[in-house]
């Protein structure tokens, strides 16, 4: 019989994509979103690419009645949960909008898992969970490195959800798979699933598509002074195709950890797992709008405006537990990814 796996929120970039990878490799997912701020019309997408329509539920998350009825009539092997709200400069204004949001709703869906024994899960967390105050650039923050010093509402709720999962699995039993990356980029192969949001983007890579398309005027670059290459900010951007693929190899191998009598540290009872999956090659936001330059054969304008407060200048992770335990190794460059999202962009 094929294991079933429910996702929560769905139809945004990166999990839209993980339905396609999940289903393409076996598994039957069921989804409960409800779509307050996303289209139903994802389904048809998914469909031209596997076939069908996987099954979807318009639920919210804070009815435990409606989530109750779609647990009763499966029996789910894993939970993939990727906590609703995302935009850092929106959690800044409404802190307790992204706490509701992204905590309070998460905690019903644990509550709905323990009532039914479903207790593995994935979770979606982020490399900004790490003390941000000192990053080791030559090393990168481990796996085992201090979380905490959190700069916004937004990455406060990762840093919290991580902590809860902790717990629950030290004293409920949950196996929890727990994944921190950075900037996924680009769309699905099929270019059906992308990053093409109709408002303003928050994320650089839609916004220099935008500019190269002449719907946007231009990017704001926000300073650059920085203490890095060229002064502007450095991140690790990865494309959405290999990140969802490193979800289901992630799956795969906590799924087996946790059969039946798995071998388990004393006083734990699940299984908790983190992993950085990070490419590992920087690069700084001057450097992404060159490259994008030389590849698309556009001019990207942008103009130097104030530095954001609440955001981090540079980010460094190692990646060697994920490559040791996971065989972790990204296929997609970073040149294939940019090339990708414009040929999205002019489809
Ligand atoms: P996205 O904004 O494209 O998708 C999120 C989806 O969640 C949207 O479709 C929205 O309608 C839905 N949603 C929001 N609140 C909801 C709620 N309360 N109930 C039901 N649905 C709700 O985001 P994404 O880029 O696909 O990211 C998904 C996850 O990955 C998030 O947990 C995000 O924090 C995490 N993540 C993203 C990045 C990134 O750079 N994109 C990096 C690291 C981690
Ligand atoms: N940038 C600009 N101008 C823009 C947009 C972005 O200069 O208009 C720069 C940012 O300063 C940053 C880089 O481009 O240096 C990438 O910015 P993104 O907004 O694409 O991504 P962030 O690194 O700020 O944050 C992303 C997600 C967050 C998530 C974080 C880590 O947007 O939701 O990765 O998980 F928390």
């Amino acid at each position: 019989m094929k294991k079933t796996i429910l996702i929560t929120w769905w139809t945004g970039y990166i999990w839209s994509h993980s339905i396609v990878a999940f289903q393409q490799a076996g598994y039957k997912t069921v989804i409960v979103d409800n779509l307050c701020n996303s289209s139903v019309d994802t389904l048809d997408w998914i469909e031209k690419i596997i076939g069908y329509k996987p099954d979807f539920y318009n639920v919210d998350l804070r009815d435990k009645n409606a989530l109750e009825e779609v647990f009763k009539k499966y029996d789910f092997d894993w939970v993939i949960h990727f906590a609703g709200l995302k935009a850092v400069w929106e959690s800044c204004e409404k802190p307790l909008e992204y706490f509701d949001n992204n905590i309070v709703w998460s905690l019903k869906l644990f509550e709905v898992m323990e009532d039914f024994w479903v207790k593995n899960i994935i979770f979606s967390s982020s490399a900004t969970v790490y003390d941000s105050s000192n990053f080791w650039k030559w090393e990168g923050a481990n796996e085992k490195w201090i979380t905490w010093n959190t700069t916004n509402p937004y990455w406060t709720t990762k840093f919290i959800l991580e902590q809860i999962l902790i717990d629950l699995s030290k004293f409920s039993d949950f196996n929890v798979m727990n994944l921190r990356y950075f900037n996924p980029i680009w769309a699905h192969e099929s270019w059906f699933l992308w990053e093409d949001p109709e408002w303003i983007p928050n994320n650089l890579m839609p916004f220099i598509m935008k500019v190269a398309k002449w719907t946007l005027d231009e990017l704001k670059v926000f300073w650059n002074d920085y203490d890095t290459i060229d002064g502007t900010w450095v991140r690790d951007y990865i494309d959405v195709v290999d990140l969802i693929d490193w979800h289901l190899k992630a799956y795969e191998n906590i799924s087996l950890l946790s059969q039946p009598f798995p071998p388990r540290e004393k006083g734990v009872k699940g299984i908790f797992r983190i992993y950085n999956l990070w490419v590992g090659k920087w690069v700084s936001v001057l450097e992404m709008i060159r490259k994008t330059e030389e590849i698309i054969w556009k001019k990207i304008n942008y103009k130097i405006v104030d530095r954001r407060d609440w955001d981090l200048a540079e980010v460094y992770c190692n990646p060697e537990k994920a490559k040791k335990e996971l065989w972790w190794k990204t296929q997609i460059s970073l040149d294939e990814s940019i090339k990708n999202s414009w040929r999205f962009y002019n489809k």
